[in-house]
This record gives structure tokens, C-alpha cells and sequence, in this order.
């Protein structure tokens, strides 16, 4: 089964054809980055009018690469949500478009689902896992029974780590997109400078989550104090951040994997891009992890066709009549249900 995919939550829009699920003929992808840069963040209103200026022209691109005219797809997909909402109306309007010329049928993906099955493109994962999304606007601890089963087990209780990591950057001007700029001052800094808070929550019933606000506001804090005496470099101050932001993180998928009996950890999202994780993820004893491609980590449309093709077996066609949700409500239970 040919699927085309079309992803435009937020500020890459991308078109993809993968067949039966792993095979990517083509994944076009295009960033907005250098057109909010001027605010140091996404501008919802900029996203969407991009989205719509260059959606057509990537679709055409992406059938060329994958060497096939539109009529050779058998199923259309575009992430419905969660997301902007200009861009998901954008991509899941123009999906729907494409399935009702061709006479094809249409279905809406879960962008988070999406991410999560991204590193089953490039890896043969068995089942069960412990998955641990982390992207700009979620963090979760996942349990994963298979490709369309699985359940929240763990969430941030208020910002999603890719969130603080863009909120620290844009309050020490550290450059935009704040992630990677956080990772590459980090290279050069010294982790053990600050002893920022950790994220870590006790109680039992929420023993997979976790809390980014504390150490976020005590780094914005020191904001103050750095500029006064600058004998610290912000080097220093992302890589103390990035150490306690990820080390929570690795402890709450460990004790997950110890209290299920499950010896794997699947990373996905766009923050599983950075290279200091994917390292503190490496040497866990007992334990595989699994990263997606580097260039399936942000987002991307082989993500929403590949994992299309799994959830179009089980759940059939989305209706042309659907909407789309800026947020998810009950995205515990949705997943849980499934
Ligand atoms: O999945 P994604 O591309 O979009 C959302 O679904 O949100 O994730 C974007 C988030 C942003 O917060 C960005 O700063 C973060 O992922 N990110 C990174 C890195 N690359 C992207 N965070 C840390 N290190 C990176 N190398
Ligand atoms: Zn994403």
C-alpha cells in the first residue's frame, strides 16, 4: 500500500510516500526557522499562510522523487492533531482534497502517534517497550503493547521539555530554535556549574511524571545574576540545564522498565534529536534504546504515512467530514482505549 503523507502542526511542512509502512520513496520537508526568527518563536498566523503557500509545490515534489503521480496513492494522510490550528485545517483540508479527486480514502493521524512509531521506519522494534516522547509542546512516558495499542503512563505536569529548552533559550538570546541552540553552547560548557532543581515527582500515583516549570524558572532567575557578574559562561548554563532536563528523564524510563519487566526504551519526538540524549540513553545496562533517524526526529511526513499504513489496517478511513483539534482532551484515555 502506497500512503501519502502530510504533516503541518507546527512550523515544517512536509510531504511523504512510504510504502507499507517503512519503505520511504520520498519525505520533502521544508522549515520555516528563518521566517520566525524575527521573533524568536512560531507565529500561528505566519505557520499556516507558509503551510498553504507551499503545500501543492511539495506534494508535486514529493511524487517526483518517489518517481509516481498522485493516482498511483492508495491512501491519504494528514495530521489532524494536536497542533496549530491553521496549519492542521491547512494539511488536512489539502489531504481530504487529494482523496476525494482521486477517489481515495483519507485518514487523520495523531501527530504524537506519528513520532512515536518514527523509529520503527529504520529499526525492527519488538514489542512490548517503554516510550518516551519529547517534543516542543509534549513530554510522556508511554507503554507500548504494539503499533496501535499502548497507554500514557507518565506526562509533565505543566511544560514539555522541548518548551523549556525553547523558553531558555529565547531568555538568554541563545538563538532560535532553542533546542539545538541549547545542545551546541552545551558542547563547550561545564554540566556540574549549576545544581539546578530536579524535575523528579514522588508520589505513587504519579511516578512517571515529571515537572519542567521549577527548573526552567530557576535558570530564567539566574538570569540576573549571570549578567551582573558573568563569570559563568551560557555554556555553562545549558549544559547544566540539558544534564538535569534529560536525567529525569532516563530515571523515570528506568524504573518504568523495572516495574514492567521490559527491557526497551524507544525515544521519539523532536528533542530526541539531541545527541547528549540519544548518548545517556546508550549505556543503560540491560536496557536497548531506539532513536529515529536523524531526519525523522523533528517533524515529518514519512511518520505520519508510515504509522497511516498501520492504523488505516485497524481503524479503517477517517470521514471527509471531520475536524481537527489544536489539543487533544483525554489524550490518556484516548490512547488508553485503543
Ligand atoms: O517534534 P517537533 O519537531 O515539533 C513538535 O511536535 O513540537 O519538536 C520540536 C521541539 C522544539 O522544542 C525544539 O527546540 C526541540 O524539539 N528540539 C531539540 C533539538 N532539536 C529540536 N531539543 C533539544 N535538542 C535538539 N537538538
Ligand atoms: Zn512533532
Amino acid at each position: 500500500m502506497v500512503v501519502l503523507g502530510i504533516e503541518s502542526t507546527c512550523d515544517e511542512t512536509s510531504v511523504a510516500i512510504v510504502r507499507n509502512g517503512n519503505e520511504v520513496l520520498s519525505n520533502v520537508v521544508t522549515s520555516q526557522i528563518k521566517d520566525h526568527l524575527p521573533w524568536n518563536g512560531v507565529v500561528p498566523e505566519i505557520a499556516s499562510r507558509l503551510h498553504l503557500k507551499k503545500i501543492i509545490h511539495l506534494t508535486e515534489e514529493a511524487c517526483k522523487e518517489a518517481h509516481c503521480s498522485i493516482n498511483d496513492i492508495d491512501l491519504i494522510a494528514a495530521a489532524n492533531r494536536p497542533g496549530l490550528i491553521g496549519g492542521l485545517i491547512v494539511g488536512s483540508a489539502t489531504g481530504k482534497a487529494f482523496a476525494w479527486a482521486i477517489d481515495k480514502p483519507f485518514i487523520g493521524i495523531n501527530h504524537m502517534e506519528a513520532h512515536l512509531y518514527s523509529p520503527h521506519i529504520t529499526n525492527e522494534i519488538p514489542f512490548p517497550y517503554i516510550g518516551l516522547l519529547v517534543s516542543g509542546g509534549h513530554t510522556m512516558i508511554v507503554l507500548a503493547q504494539s503499533h496501535t495499542t499502548f497507554s500514557v503512563i507518565g506526562t509533565t505536569i505543566d511544560d514539555a521539555v522541548g518548551e523549556a529548552f525553547d523558553k531558555l533559550a529565547k531568555h538568554y538570546a541563545m538563538g532560535y530554535p532553542g533546542g539545538p541552540s541549547v545542545e551546541k553552547l552545551a558542547l563547550t560548557g561545564d554540566e556540574s556549574t549549576f545544581d539546578f532543581p530536579t524535575s523528579n515527582l514522588h508520589k505513587s500515583d504519579r511516578k512517571y511524571d515529571v515537572s519542567y516549570s521549577g527548573i526552567k524558572t530557576a535558570a530564567i532567575n539566574f538570569l540576573e545574576k549571570y549578567l551582573k557578574k558573568e563569570t559563568y559562561t551560557l555554556n555553562d548554563i545549558a549544559a547544566s540545564f540539558q544534564k538535569r532536563a534529560f536525567s529525569v528523564l532516563k530515571k523515570k524510563c528506568i524504573s518504568a522498565c523495572i516495574d514492567y519487566n521490559i527491557n526497551r526504551i524507544v525515544v521519539a519526538g523532536g528533542v530526541s534529536a539531541n545527541f547528549y540524549l540519544r548518548h545517556l540513553f546508550s549505556d543503560i545496562p540491560d536496557i536497548t534504546t531506539y532513536f529515529p533517524d536523524i531526519k525523522y526526529a523533528t517533524d515529518n511526513g514519512a511518520m505520519i504515512a508510515g504509522y497511516a499504513y498501520h492504523t488505516f489496517k485497524e481503524n479503517g478511513p477517517t470521514p471527509l467530514t471531520s475536524g481537527v483539534s489544536a489539543r487533544v482532551s483525554g489524550f490518556k484515555i484516548s490512547l488508553e482505549k485503543k
